[in-house]
């Protein structure tokens, strides 16, 4: 296709309904789900959590889903012309575009870098891990703490989105979706039944999952629930309306949405069994934090050997792939569509400099003062984008849809005026708003009743 490589003015489009729901459910599903969801989910005790969690992406995530898909689908374009297109040429909505293409640029800067060690954790568990816990444990710590094995499998992730990108939406993003999602489903399937079944654990993870301690319920669980639903769905940033700008008209909106949150969720939690049996079986706490997968589960690994660890990391590395061919995707789309670059240049270009720029995030040992204390880069990026500029973008999103946007555009892409259509209007009015007002606050440290 001409539009493929951007030569021509005919835009990419889906092949397919079934590429685009694969490529939009890879874009969900990543290192949110297999790294972070697990470790915040063991942090804050279990169940509570996750059911806290449900309601956040039926409240929130959800909503916010099927407004981003709105706004791709009836713009037909990037983020920032999307706005320009449904509202008017210079209007302020196409802030939260630019935002969207920022947010892209910087989240994909330091997701590559920890993407790149899920890949160099495949050739170590290829290599097998062996010694004292101490020991095996230590190997993270080698490994991000030399800068040049940790920017030399940056270079290798970013050159493979880039790689994937420059194909296109048929030929690069949507034919390697779905090569790569089936795949990741076997293999986490594979991997949750050996946690059910070829552990101990399996039933003290699906407890400690599914059986709510009320005691743990608590309004900084509520607000990272919150946040987490958010990045896990690849929200606030653009990348599902310009996902959304590929499709077809026809397809339900309303009913993709609803499949990518669902898949989404479920592969949170498969990998949230998986891991957690693996924890119990060996009697450990769940409460791992940050250090769960790349210190604790290769602790564990040593026992069960590369055919659990190999087909673990290549999975972790599957999902992060996925995703940041979408956070590419965003900035690209931009410059091709708003700018008349060729795909070619745009992805080497910006890829190229997220890719510099990543590199600040793999020195780990350059550090600068950032609210009162010596931090990295990769943590500064995350908790600015996670805090404060996904949220500012949902926000805009959502009052766009609930407040501006003309009611015949929305029902049309919504497909129909009925029941679901008016609560979901309530929804994004009155209560998805104010949910993220509350995760920017706390953000920013001044929600009331909390203590700093
Ligand atoms: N949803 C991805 C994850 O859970 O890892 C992260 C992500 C991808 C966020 C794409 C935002 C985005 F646009």
């Amino acid at each position: 296709m001409a539009s493929e490589n951007g030569s021509s003015t005919k835009r990419g489009q889906w092949a397919s309904h079934l590429g685009f729901v694969l490529a939009a459910t890879g874009s969900a599903i990543g290192l949110g789900n297999i790294w972070k969801f697990p470790y915040i989910t063991g942090d804050y005790g279990g169940g509570a959590f996750v059911l806290l969690y449900l309601v956040c992406v039926i409240l929130v995530g959800l909503p916010l889903m099927i407004s981003e898909l709105i706004i791709g689908r009836a713009g037909q374009t990037n983020p920032v012309g999307a706005f320009q297109k449904l509202h008017k040429e210079g209007s302020i909505w196409q802030v939260t575009g630019w935002l969207g293409v920022a947010s892209g640029f910087l989240i994909l800067s330091f997701y590559s870098v920890i993407a790149g060690w899920s890949l160099a954790y495949i050739f170590k568990s290829i290599a097998g891990f062996e010694g004292t816990a101490e020991a095996i444990q230590s190997q993270f710590g080698t490994l991000v703490t030399h800068p040049t094995e940790s920017i030399m499998w940056h270079t290798i992730f970013m050159g493979l989105t880039i790689a994937i990108v420059i194909g296109g939406i048929q030929r690069g993003i949507e034919r390697w979706s779905k090569i790569l999602m089936p795949a990741l489903f076997a293999l986490l399937f594979g991997l949750m039944c050996y946690g059910l079944f070829g552990t101990n654990g399996g039933k003290q993870a699906l407890a400690f999952l599914f059986v709510p301690d009320w005691s743990k319920l608590t309004a900084e669980a509520a607000l990272s629930a919150l946040g987490h639903a958010f990045f896990t769905l690849s929200l606030g940033m653009g990348a599902m309306i310009t996902y959304g700008s590929y499709m077809k008209r026809g397809a339900s909106i309303v009913k993709d949405a609803i499949i990518v949150s669902l898949l989404d969720t479920v592969i949170a939690l498969m990998a949230g069994v998986a891991i957690f049996s693996m924890v119990f079986h060996y009697g450990l706490e769940p409460g791992q934090s940050v250090g769960l997968i790349f210190k604790t589960l290769p602790v564990l690994f040593a026992d069960t050997g590369p055919w659990v660890s190999v087909p673990f990391f290549v999975l972790l590395s599957f999902a992060a792939l996925t995703s940041a061919i979408s956070l590419l995707e965003v900035v690209v789309s931009y410059f091709v569509d708003q700018r008349g670059w060729p795909r070619v240049k745009a992805t080497l270009l910006l890829g190229g400099a997220i890719y510099v720029v990543g590199i600040l995030s793999a020195m780990v040992s350059w550090t600068v003062m950032f609210r009162g204390k010596e931090q990295g880069f990769l943590d500064i990026f995350d908790f600015i984008t996670t805090n404060y500029m996904l949220p500012i973008g949902g926000f805009l999103t959502c009052l766009y849809i609930a407040w501006v946007v003309s009611d015949s555009v929305r029902s049309q892409e919504f497909g129909s005026k009925d029941k679901l259509y008016k609560s979901l209007v309530f929804v994004l009015k009155y209560i998805t708003p104010i949910a993220l007002i509350a995760v920017l606050l706390h953000g920013l440290e001044l929600l009331p009743f909390m203590e700093y």
